[in-house]
């Protein structure tokens, strides 16, 4: 597993409530740190739900039975992990690296893809997957660097906020260039090279058959990709592909390109229509439990599983006077440690 540290500590957990919210102030997103970015992005969404009446009303937590983690062994495999600079592609790199395996990472942002590859001892591919030349890259590096590749996961996407009818032509391109094109472009130029035995993971979305205002195009992007994995499994009956689908994750960058102005016009929308979990996943746990499946389906190849969902446990919240849990491990300790087993 990777160390812990005080920037893992800002992206989630009672403790560090407090700490991320003084981090907000106007023009804090253009705040060029890493800390801030995070903390503004993920205290932002907490902000907006607290502007409701009855501030301060917390929901019963229900603490895990522990903090172990899943067996998770991935000692001598070769793992490419796509969208690896922040959020759920960069625990998973982190886990994987953490259980043996060696690591190639993919995305844009250089420093922060360099940063996990130095964690992890790994190899990085700074690439954009809108560039088809650039998918083609990942593909041949990450083969070349590794001798052979075992697993792929395709953490990638974006996801602008943006009314279904207002979504213009250039963002259509660039969500279904990112999206759907890139993940499968790098699949494509993979495939006849990888190992026998050898499993790629697509994660997909919560979104999807269920999608809600605002993120349309995001969902519509994501069932495209879920659509073109079923003929991945048809045309390549030799491979095995899975799709991962994973609820509202706290502790990703995902919510970068929500315009707040926008958020908050929907935010009346989404919760009238059920579309805000109770309880977030946590972006390590998560990725931790997805990695310990995957690795577990390294080690029986004659079980293809096609569908791995992870949700928040918990129902929905349908009154703005509700706040979301965030299901940390912070927040495990915590009620744990008799803080009247809530988590604010
Ligand atoms: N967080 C959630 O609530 C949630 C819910 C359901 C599904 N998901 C899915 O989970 C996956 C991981 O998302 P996340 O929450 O961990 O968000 P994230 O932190 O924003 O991670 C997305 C990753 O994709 C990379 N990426 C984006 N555009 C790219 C491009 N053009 N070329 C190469 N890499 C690109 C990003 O790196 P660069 O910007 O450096 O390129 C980043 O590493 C996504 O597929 C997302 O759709 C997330």
């Amino acid at each position: 597993m990777h160390s812990h540290d005080a920037s893992d500590d800002l992206k989630k957990g009672t403790r560090t409530v407090g700490a991320a919210v003084r981090l907000v102030r106007p023009g804090g997103w253009e705040r060029d740190t890493r800390r801030t970015r995070r903390a503004f992005s993920y205290s932002q969404y907490r902000i907006t739900l607290s502007e409701a009446p009855r501030l301060g009303d917390a929901h019963p937590y229900v603490p895990a039975q522990g903090d172990s983690m899943p067996q998770t062994d991935f000692t001598g495999r070769r793992v490419l992990v796509v969208g690896a600079s922040s959020g759920i592609g960069r625990s998973i790199a982190l886990t994987a690296a953490g259980g043996g395996a060696r690591v190639a990472v993919a995305a844009r942002r250089r420093d922060l893809l360099e940063s996990v590859a130095n964690q992890v001892d790994g190899l990085a591919v700074p690439a954009d997957l809108a560039d088809p030349d650039d998918c083609a890259r990942i593909a041949e590096e990450a083969l070349a660097g590794l001798g052979g590749i075992d697993l792929v996961v395709h953490c990638a996407a974006v996801s602008p906020i943006t009314p279904i009818t207002k979504t213009t032509a250039p963002v259509w391109q660039r969500l279904f260039a990112t999206n759907v094109v890139g993940p499968l472009l790098v699949t494509s130029h993979l495939l006849p090279e990888l190992s026998p035995g050898s499993l790629t993971a697509f994660v997909s979305s919560r979104s999807v058959g269920r999608p809600y205002h605002g993120v349309g195009a995001y969902s519509a992007s994501k069932a495209a990709l879920d659509q073109a994995l079923l003929s991945l499994r048809l045309e390549h009956p030799r491979h095995r592909f899975t799709r991962v689908e994973v609820g509202d994750t706290a502790g990703t960058d995902f919510n970068r390109d929500f315009d707040l102005d926008t958020r908050k016009e929907l935010l009346p929308l989404w919760l009238a229509h059920g579309a805000l979990s109770e309880t977030l996943l946590d972006c390590d746990d998560v990725s931790e439990l997805i990695s310990a499946s995957l690795a577990q389906l390294l080690d029986r190849p004659g079980i293809s599983a096609n569908n791995l969902v992870f949700h928040g446990a918990g129902g929905i919240i349908t009154s703005p006077d509700q706040r979301p849990m965030i299901g940390t491990r912070e927040g495990r300790r915590h009620a744990r440690a008799g803080a009247g087993g809530q988590q604010v």
